[in-house]
């Protein structure tokens, strides 16, 4: 079956993840351009999903979409969080193994992509046209307060992860 949205947000994940691979230098350094990439794409990708897939899919069917969505929602809420304090190895580590399961969970057979791809046929077009001109999201620099990491440690609760046990 063709899957253009699928395959279109499926690529955006692999490109993210050549920077995230990269983020972590040999000496356990950050590699302040890879993390820029990264922060500043995994952002708009988000903010694509959010505000262009979910709606166009919830406006079909909305039980359906109120049903699946609020973990991948809870999971965004992490990851933004995650971005917010500067970027240590345990944060990105964090940030690895959140991103690894639900990115799965949206490519799957009969996952996130599938059912708003299947629910959305009939826009393909103009939903690519629209996550094609999605603007990045504007971005502050780093918050090194504590409670930036304390905030995307709750989040990351409310999404039913242990940040001690994920970041390492
Ligand atoms: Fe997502
Ligand atoms: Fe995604």
């Amino acid at each position: 079956m063709n899957k253009p949205l699928h395959d279109f947000f499926t690529k955006d994940h692999h490109r993210l993840e050549g920077y995230l691979v990269n983020v972590i230098e040999a000496d356990n350094e950050i590699n302040v351009e890879y993390y820029h990439l990264f922060r500043k794409g995994l952002l708009r990708h988000i903010k694509m999903e959010e505000k262009i897939l979910f709606p166009a899919a919830a406006k079909v069917n909305k039980e359906l979409v109120q049903k699946i969505i609020p973990q991948f929602r809870l999971e965004h809420g992490a990851l933004t969080a995650l971005l917010v304090p500067p970027p240590t190895k345990a944060i990105i580590n964090a940030i690895q193994f959140v991103l690894n399961k639900h990115d799965f969970e949206e490519e799957k057979d009969g996952g996130l992509y599938d059912i708003c791809e299947a629910l959305t046929i009939a826009q393909t077009n103009t939903l690519l046209q629209q996550l094609i001109a999605t603007e990045e999201v504007p971005l502050h620099p780093p918050n090194p307060a504590p409670i930036a990491l304390e905030s995307a440690i709750r989040a990351l609760q409310r999404a039913g992860y242990v940040y001690d046990e994920i970041c390492k």
